[in-house]
């Protein structure tokens, strides 16, 4: 229980969130003592996608009475659920109970007439809407937020915390992606399929990667899968007699081939007539071809790929591993923070760690421990059944989807532990020699020379990390150690909350804490082979710039 004199001396806005936490159901979970049966990751994908297509989202007036919004939208039917929200204007997001309420909405909806333009007409669900006649309504709309804390806000919160559990778990409360985020997620996805169903009307677009698997920080791209298998199975009808029939379709020389027209088209359609897509571009030459633009109106920066299967089922793997127990996700957010606090990640493309290899390395490490925190990939395909047999391109993507067979660990570490053995383990792993496989769940040799090796757990012969650079990696080890360093440090604990000093988590997430200059001249001496290394290599490599920069550390 928190100090309720620590509550009153709090800031007025942190005072309130840290009440807000004091509520039971607004709690932070504590994972595997919940008994509820937790659901499939498809029956989870499915319910929400049912509940997506039965939701429209509105652009509203700045003012307006919310009582009078619902009641002009019950005339189509009961509504389930809305909440409204903010991105350059102020939006709707309207659950109906059934979908035809959504056609009968649509039916009393004009396509506009403009003066200067033209409208290309098309019936989506997402709508305007306008006042007949500009009255002076009262705007009290609570909107919800799609946005992380602020950095000073999150520092403060941090700093009130009771331990550095307690930081973890607040720091996953504040950034994990919310209700309303992750239905706006899937109306999104929702939205999109609508006009890819304009060339194929059976896909279905469903969302992956970090928006479903647990690891979602808000404000996270939203990846999307483009799924084709109802319009290319084989009919499973039987036909009577002698005959079979067979669509007359184009053929082309490769799979791949056949990915970039279809994103090449879908592209095209989002880019010309897709309702608050804007920033279009097509990328069909990546190993993994995509579509990427902006989603406006939900403020999403959307992937949208297609014969991208085994993505999903490693999203749907992350999802499990994400559920199993409660410090999984606290672990992986405190460490994503961590790495895009010191820019070891970036949303640019480059030699940097992605959030996706991190989590990787967490689970890891988590499979380690002595008694393991979570199983192996190899265990989880041991408690499959026939239902759970998949093979995707080759690969054997086998593994248990039922998450209430898999026996809870008996570990008991805490939160606090295990960060600080992470920056330990990772900060002396033999990179130079051992890769890293969830499958296993133990080092191997690496198979080749990449500085980072990540097996990618269902395509076993590729390494998810292969674009890591060695400075990148040995920036990563570096701020391990040094973080290792920091958390072992009497002073960095909660006893200096009252000289107003970060201490635990928020002493590593900043990029400068008291004390590192004693521990990177300690450093220096240690590494001074390094330093001659890294000086080598960014001779070799001919940039001044880094030649500078090196020589200035
Ligand atoms: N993926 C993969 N192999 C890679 C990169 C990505 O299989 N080398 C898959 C993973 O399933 C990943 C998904 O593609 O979750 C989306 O990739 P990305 O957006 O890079 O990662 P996220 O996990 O979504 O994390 P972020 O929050 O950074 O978007
Ligand atoms: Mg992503």
């Amino acid at each position: 229980q928190r100090p309720i004199l620590r509550l009153l001396s709090c800031p007025g806005t942190v005072a309130e969130d840290l009440r807000r936490d004091e509520q039971p159901s607004g709690s932070v979970e504590t994972g595997f003592e919940d008994k509820i049966p937790r659901k499939r990751f498809s029956e989870m994908q499915n319910e929400r996608r049912e509940q997506a297509q039965r939701t429209v989202l509105i652009r509203c007036p700045e003012k307006i009475s919310e009582n009078k919004f619902l009641k002009y939208l019950s005339q189509h039917g009961p509504i389930n659920n809305h909440f409204f929200y903010e991105s350059f204007g102020l939006y709707a997001v309207v659950e109906f109970c059934r979908k035809e309420s959504v056609g009968s909405l649509q039916n009393g909806t004009r396509t506009p007439s403009m003066a200067m333009e033209t409208a290309i007409p098309f019936r989506s669900r997402f709508l305007s809407l306008k006042l007949k006649n500009q009255t002076s309504e009262q705007s009290c709309i609570q909107s919800s937020d799609q946005l992380p804390p602020s950095n000073r806000k999150l520092c403060e919160l941090l700093c009130y915390a009771e331990s550095i559990d307690d930081q973890l778990n607040t720091l996953l409360k504040e950034f994990q992606l919310t209700e309303e985020n992750t239905k706006l997620r899937y109306l999104t996805c929702s939205l999109i399929e609508d006009i890819a169903a304009a060339y194929f009307p059976d896909c279905v677009v469903r969302p992956f990667g970090s928006s479903v698997n647990t690891f979602g920080k808000l404000g996270c791209d939203l990846d999307m899968f483009l799924d084709l298998d109802e319009t290319r199975n084989l009919s499973t009808h039987k036909t009577s007699g002698n005959f079979l029939t067979e669509f007359q379709v184009k053929n082309v020389p490769s799979e791949r081939i056949a990915t970039q027209k279809i994103l090449s088209v879908i592209g095209e359609c989002l880019d010309h007539f897709g309702p608050g897509c804007v920033g279009v571009q097509k990328i069909l030459n990546a190993r993994c071809p995509l579509v990427r633009f902006s989603h406006q109106a939900s403020g999403f920066q959307c992937d949208l790929t297609t014969n991208n299967r085994i993505a999903l089922t490693s999203s749907e793997l992350l999802y499990i591993y994400g559920t199993l127990d409660s410090r999984v996700r606290a672990l992986v957010f405190g460490i994503r923070c961590w790495a895009r606090a010191h820019s070891l990640t970036s949303s640019i493309p480059g030699a940097w760690i992605t959030n996706f290899s991190l989590t990787m390395m967490v689970i890891f490490f988590l499979q380690r421990r002595s008694p393991p925190i979570l199983p192996t990939l190899d265990s989880l395909k041991t408690l499959a059944d026939a239902e759970d047999k998949c093979i995707i391109e080759g690969n054997n993507c086998t593994f248990v989807r039922d998450l209430n067979r898999i026996k809870p660990s008996g570990n008991t570490e805490t939160l606090e532990l295990l960060l600080k053995e992470f920056f330990e383990y990772f900060g002396n792993f033999a990179f130079n020699k051992n890769s890293i496989n969830i499958r296993q769940g133990r080092e191997q040799n690496k198979p080749d020379s990449s500085p980072l090796y990540i097996q990618n757990p269902f395509e076993t012969a590729l390494n998810i990390s292969k674009n890591v650079s060695q400075s990148q990696l040995q920036k990563f080890v570096d701020l391990a150690q040094e973080s290792a360093w920091v958390l072992q440090q009497k002073d960095t604990d909660r006893l200096s909350v009252s000289n107003n000093q970060p201490w635990g988590l928020a002493a590593i997430l900043l990029p400068t804490v008291p004390n590192r200059r004693s521990f990177t001249k300690k450093k220096r001496k240690r590494s001074a082979n390094e330093s001659v290394r890294n000086l080598l290599e960014s001779l070799k490599s001919n940039r001044t710039a880094n030649f500078t920069e090196t020589n200035e550390k």
